[in-house]
């Protein structure tokens, strides 16, 4: 959600600020604002729009904090925009305050008046009233007022060379590099900012004064910590086009390098959980849930484990009881969604084992587990999960594998083809036209069903969720068998349904279901790696995949679909890399 950048340098940190918020704007772009604090005070600029909409002379300033936005309290507006000033203070803030009104409540009692209708400003306007001449001991006295989730940088007039951040579940990480120190909601906004960073822990303070950057309780003792190195792959794909088509285009090397970073991975710390796990749970949101059902198909199959898989908030809302002997698998490209955080805790204070499936090293899912799987997806920009998903994939392939190797002494058949995926989604790029042709195809329709059975019946559920969150479209996914028991009704002439059938056991029943939707007028699309089975078809279209073992098949028969989802985008005249109301990174609930 939103992202959160503070910066001192003495040269000025106006550029450095604005790089990095640019950096960060896929975390929210509805408005964006910074400011800076020199001898002349604090000043602001913020807007309505994303980062260029700041465009003007830039600020002076040794010292600087800056937001990007996506909405929660209050519509998208300048008067909205963060940083919210009071008295002698600016803050910018990432969460949600949940007792906002109570305090907004007491503090006009008092005589406040407010500027916006955000939640942020009450904490602001909080710090002004509860300032004695002591910065730190402000900010720290209104964080403990507050109930619910915050990454907040303050200024203070009074304080130059100062900015004072807190923590409480919304992610917060410290930096330093080039001459300049930083605070920032993430690690990939830093990339070519910082070079060493280090996150703080839910319940820090982080502070930069007097020239460096350190952690510290509420009362202000410090808190020793070790910077480390910031992690490679922290940039942004490079080249043309899009971010989105960008990270289509970086599958192959992300799985490559995901694989080189499993080849090297030591299950050894993990094998007693594995082992000897009671049950099996499996917790993500949307894209990494779906990573979550095909782990627990893979799982059942290889390993004869049954796989318990929730949505993250589902997990919350019910609080399965969880204790020892269970095994909790988080799967989360960013580390830093608020639902799948709180299942992880959840799960640990049951006293769980937890493993994490995270493409963020120093994300605070990562740092809660017991035992981590990185993804090297690189950073992930376009809001639209896509090469994390197919690393995603892989790593809870090799993580199967293992299951069933600790607890049946035996690997996968396909467990040493795991590297054919790399080849494999390089030549899953030469359907691509085909595709590009059926998303013009598919360019009038309002809305399209995906369709498959098995392992395809989650590969369709991935394409309909693409399609739906960046080409606006309804679609939807419906197992292949499922079709007749009501959804058929929603086929009549022209209406698209789109079919995978990479499971040759299973591929004639789905070519039924197509026949049933070609028989009211439907527009038939396959998708397989078996020409006999494409050929066989009475598909409108059929596009071909590249072929790896069967039970890999999901993590390249997804590519084409996301080439799908994206031109469709693009056609319909849609930014893929920011769709309306999302934001990626979902840190509040
Ligand atoms: C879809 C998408 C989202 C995320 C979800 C979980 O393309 O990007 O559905 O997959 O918000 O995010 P992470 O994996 O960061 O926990």
């Amino acid at each position: 959600m939103c992202g959160i950048i503070g910066c001192f340098s003495r040269e000025g940190c106006y550029e450095k600020l604005m790089e990095g918020l640019a950096r960060l704007e896929y975390r929210g772009y509805d408005s964006a604002g910074v400011a800076l604090l020199s001898e002349g005070g604090i000043a602001v600029r913020k807007r309505r729009g994303g980062v260029n909409a700041l465009a003007g002379p830039p600020l002076a300033g040794q010292t600087g904090i800056g937001h990007t936005r996506w909405a929660t309290h209050g519509r998208p507006s300048d008067a909205n925009a963060h940083p919210h000033a009071a008295g002698k203070f600016a803050l910018v803030h990432n969460g949600i305050v949940e007792n906002h009104a109570a305090l907004r409540r007491e503090l006009e009692g008092q005589g406040a008046v407010f500027a916006s209708e955000t939640d942020s400003e009450v904490v602001v306007q909080l710090i002004a009233r509860l300032y004695r001449g002591d910065f730190f001991a402000a900010v720290s006295a209104a964080c403990a007022r507050l109930q619910g989730s915050f990454a907040l940088a303050v200024l203070c007039a009074d304080r130059p060379g100062e900015i004072v951040c807190a923590r409480r579940k919304s992610p917060l990480v410290a930096a330093a590099g080039g001459g300049a120190l930083f605070v920032c909601s993430d690690v990939p906004a830093l990339a070519g900012l910082a070079e060493y960073v280090c996150p703080a822990a839910d319940g820090e303070f982080v502070r930069i004064a007097g020239g460096r950057v350190f952690f510290c309780d509420g009362e202000g003792k410090e808190i020793a910590k070790v910077f480390s190195r910031l992690p490679e792959g922290s940039r942004a794909e490079t080249g043309g086009g899009t971010f989105m088509e960008r990270e289509i285009a970086a599958v192959p090397r992300a799985l490559a390098d995901t694989l080189a970073g499993l080849r090297g991975l030591d299950f050894a710390p993990c094998a007693r959980a594995l082992r000897a796990a009671k049950r099996v749970f499996a917790v993500a949101c949307g894209t990494a849930y779906h990573a979550a059902l095909a782990f627990k198909d893979a799982a059942e199959r290889e390993a004869d484990v049954t796989v318990l898989c929730h949505t993250s908030s589902a997990f919350r809302d019910r609080a399965p009881r969880i204790g020892q002997g269970d095994l909790v698998v988080a799967v989360s490209q960013s580390g830093e969604t608020a639902d799948t955080l709180e299942a992880a805790r959840l799960a640990k204070s049951g006293g769980a084992y937890l493993l994490s499936v995270t493409n963020a090293p120093h994300s605070s899912l990562a740092a809660l587990a017991d035992f981590g799987i990185a993804m090297r997806a690189g950073a992930e920009v376009a809001v639209a999960a896509t090469k994390s998903y197919n690393c995603q994939l892989l790593c809870l392939y090799a993580l199967a594998a293992q299951l069933a190797f600790f607890r049946h002494a035996r690997f996968p058949a396909w467990y040493r083809s795991l590297g054919a995926l790399v080849p494999a989604a390089r030549e899953a790029f030469s359907a691509f036209p085909a595709v590009q042709a059926l998303a013009a195809r598919l360019a009038g329709a309002k809305g399209m069903y995906f369709i498959g059975r098995g392992q395809d019946a989650v590969t369709a559920a991935e394409g309909a969720l693409k399609v739906r969150e960046i080409a606006y479209r309804f679609a939807e996914s419906c197992p292949a068998g499922e079709l007749k028991h009501g959804t058929l009704a929603l086929v009549e002439e022209g209406f698209p349904v789109l079919a995978l059938a990479t499971e040759r056991a299973l591929a004639q029943k789905c070519e039924n279901a197509l026949a049933e939707v070609k028989a009211r007028g439907g527009y038939a699309v396959l998708f397989s790696q078996y020409e006999e089975v494409l050929s066989a078809s009475c598909a409108d279209a059929a596009i071909r995949l590249p072929a790896v073992p069967e039970p890999l098949m999901p993590a390249v028969a997804v590519i084409p679909l996301q080439e799908l989802a994206c031109s469709l985008c693009l056609l319909s005249g849609y930014d893929p890399d920011r769709p309306r109301n999302l934001a990626k990174s979902v840190t509040v609930e």
